[in-house]
This record gives C-alpha cells, sequence and structure tokens, in this order.
C-alpha cells in the first residue's frame, strides 16, 4: 500500500554488504555484494578486508537498490542501518553511509539491531509477526533463542551459545575436512549422502542439569575433529559423507530440540529460524519435523533472506517508521557488541517521526523504560 513507510535498509556487519528497500512489509530490492570469495583464501571473514570492500561497494549497491526498487532516494520515509553487532570497521562503514545520505536527503534515520532484524526480515516472506514471537538465530556469528513480545522494542534472550556460533561449527569441521570456506553449504550438500547415524557425537549442553535454552558445539568440534585425526593416523580413509552427516544431526538435534522446548515453555506457538545456518536443509526439516509433532507453526524465511542482507533492515526499520518509534541522531555511532535487547539505538534528544512534540517526550520515556 502507498502510504505504508518506504525504508532504505543498510548491512554492513560482517563480509556482506547488503542494501534493501522495502514498503511495509513489501520488499522491494534486495542487493547484496558479498567479498565472501576474497575471504574464502583465509578460511574466514577478515575485518580488513570486510571494511574496504564495503567501502568500495556501497554506493553503487544503494544505486542498484534504488533502481531495482524503481523509486528515487527522495521518496523514502527513512534510512535504516545496521548500528551493531558485527565488526566495528565494517558496521562503521555502513553507519556512515547511512548517516551521509541521511542527512542529505533530510530523512529520519534509524541505527537497528542486526539480531532482531534477522527475526523482522520474516514478515516479508510471511507477513507482520506475531507478538511475542519465539526465534532461533543461527549463523557464523550468533546463536540465540529469543522471545520477542515486540520487535521494535522488546526482544528477550532466553539462550545462546556459550562458545562457538552453529555456523562456526560448521565452518570448522568443513576445514578440519579440507572443504573450504564457508562450510555449512557443502556439509549440507555431502551429508545428504550419508548416514547421520552413523556416529554418535556427543549433544552439547544436553544434560538434565545443562541451562536448557544455552547452546555449545565446542565439545561436539573437537570430537569430530578427534574422530577424523584417529582414522587417519590409522591409514583408514575418513567417510567424509557420513562424518557431514552425523555432525550436522548432532548440530540440528540440539538446536531444534531447545528452540521446540522453549515454545513450550513459554506457550508461544510458533517458531520463526533465521540466519544463515536457517538454509540448512535438515534443519528445516527436522524443524518441521518437531514443530509439527508439537503444534507449534515454523516460520523460516528463504535462504536468501537468511543470510546477511539489507532487506532485513530496511524490514524492521519501516517497522520502527511504523510505529512511531523514535529516530537515531546524526551522531549515531557503531556499537559492535550492540545488546539483543537493543532493538535500536534512540537518539539522546530522540524523536518519534511525524509526530507533535507532546507526544515526543512521552514516546521517548516509553522507549527508555519499557
Ligand atoms: O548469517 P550469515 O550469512 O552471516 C553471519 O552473520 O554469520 O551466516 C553465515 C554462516 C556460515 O557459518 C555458513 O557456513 C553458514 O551460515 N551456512 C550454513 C548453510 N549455509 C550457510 N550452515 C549450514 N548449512 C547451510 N546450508
Ligand atoms: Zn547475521
Amino acid at each position: 500500500m502507498a502510504d505504508e513507510p518506504l525504508v532504505l535498509g543498510i548491512e554492513t556487519s560482517c563480509d556482506e554488504t547488503g542494501v534493501g528497500i522495502v514498503r511495509g512489509t513489501t520488499l522491494l530490492a534486495d542487493a547484496v555484494a558479498s567479498s565472501v570469495d576474497t575471504h574464502a583464501r583465509f578460511g574466514g571473514v577478515v575485518p580488513e578486508i570486510a571494511s574496504r570492500a564495503h567501502l568500495e561497494a556501497m554506493v553503487p549497491t544503494i544505486e542498484r537498490a534504488l533502481k531495482e526498487a524503481g523509486v528515487g532516494a527522495r521518496d523514502l520515509d527513512g534510512i535504516a542501518v545496521t548500528a551493531g553487532p558485527g565488526l566495528a570497521g565494517a558496521l562503521l562503514v555502513g553507519v556512515s553511509a547511512a548517516k551521509a545520505y541521511a542527512y542529505a536527503l533530510g530523512k529520519p534515520l534509524y541505527g537497528v539491531n542486526h539480531l532482531a532484524s534477522h527475526i523482522c526480515v520474516d514478515q516479508l516472506e510471511h507477513g507482520p509477526l506475531p507478538e511475542p514471537t519465539m526465534a532461533l538465530l543461527v549463523s557464523g556469528g550468533h546463536s540465540s533463542l529469543l522471545l520477542a513480545p515486540d520487535i521494535t522494542r522488546d526482544v528477550r534472550p532466553l539462550g545462546a551459545t556459550i562458545d562457538d556460533a552453529a555456523g562456526e561449527a560448521f565452518d570448522k569441521i568443513a576445514r578440519v575436512l579440507d572443504l573450504g570456506f564457508p562450510g555449512g553449504p557443502v556439509i549440507d550438500r555431502l551429508a545428504k549422502e550419508g548416514d547421520p547415524k552413523a556416529i554418535a557425537f556427543p549433544r552439547g549442553l544436553s544434560g538434565s542439569r545443562d541451562p536448557a535454552y544455552d547452546f555449545s558445539f565446542s565439545g561436539l568440534k573437537t570430537s569430530v575433529a578427534r574422530w577424523i585425526e584417529a582414522k587417519r593416523a590409522a591409514g583408514e580413509d575418513v567417510p567424509v559423507r557420513d562424518v557431514a552427516a552425523s555432525f550436522q544431526e548432532a548440530v540440528v538435534d540440539v538446536l531444534t530440540r531447545k528452540a521446540v522446548r522453549a515454545c513450550k515453555d513459554e506457550g508461544v506457538d510458533h517458531l520463526m529460524i533465521g540466519g544463515g545456518v536457517a538454509a540448512n536443509s535438515r534443519l528445516r526439516a527436522l524443524a518441521e519435523e518437531r514443530c509439527e509433532r508439537a503444534g507449534i507453526r515454523l516460520r523460516v524465511p528463504r535462504p536468501g533472506l537468511c543470510t546477511d542482507n539489507g532487506a532485513m533492515v530496511a524490514a524492521l526499520g519501516a517497522e520502527m517508521v511504523a510505529r512511531n518509534r523514535p529516530a537515531s541522531d546524526l551522531e549515531l555511532s557503531a556499537d559492535s557488541s550492540l545488546p539483543v535487547t537493543e532493538t535500536h539505538v534512540p537518539g539522546a534528544h530522540a524523536h518519534a517521526h511525524g509526530v507533535g512534540h507532546d507526544h515526543v517526550h512521552e514516546i521517548s520515556k516509553d522507549n527508555l523504560y519499557s
């Protein structure tokens, strides 16, 4: 609908320069420039290379998104940008670009949280998020279970990884198996031809006394690496497909079991899964199976919207505008460790876009204390 907010979102927290444009919950453009190929030969993301790549890709990607959406920069109702968490130098490029565009165009600026954006993106695929939403976010940088009563200002962490992120475990095991970087997609592919029950790898933090919603993948990683080493030391062939399938099963078994348990405990009847690892075919299948058995509706965006992208930032920005949340100041700075509870970074003189002065105080106070 034409009266819904038109927002451009910029994402540069890691190695993807993403620029998305949405109108309300409708996706108009999703332009992404990735520097993943440059990092591949280092076996991981190199922060300085990522920052430089963002700088080079920023303006062309913004122009590509505007063209794809068929809108002019002046038509925008706001500019949203990932303020954190992420790589400090990489975030800085996006935040600086967003500030420059907001200032030059005279549009409100919204510095938003990367994790809340990963959840909000599902609105572009499956319509408005139910409230509260239960979200399992799994990527190379994060693994969290979050309860979001209001995606614009109330996101509560129920659990997180105490060591490696789920995607990081995929990347590390792929490295041990000499499969290249990133590891998730190739392990996913090989696992389809392997036996997930071939090797009983450990399920981290799954004992009765362990925290119900936290994750741990470092023990699993060590166990898989030792198993491979032992095979090699004995001069035997490593059954790569079975290792991939058994490792992947250990990861997705724990992720889905804990996520479904959180839904049941909190009385939430649907689950959204986001982040790069949500592209995993076995995670999707097992989550579908377990959710169905528990009477939970599963919402997983298509893979392109699960990995880092600008559309997710625009989606959360549009929700901020629609709900009259206060804009950020032009002094907005990137915060590499922005807590997940801070869904956005309102300015010190927070004011809601398009509301009279009397509302201003009320809305900013509401935002501070809720
Ligand atoms: O969300 P994302 O693009 O960037 C981060 O914020 O980290 O996630 C990237 C991560 C990488 O660790 C990659 O190996 C993993 O997501 N990944 C997968 C799959 N596709 C990407 N993991 C498992 N299965 C996949 N199909
Ligand atoms: Zn991410």
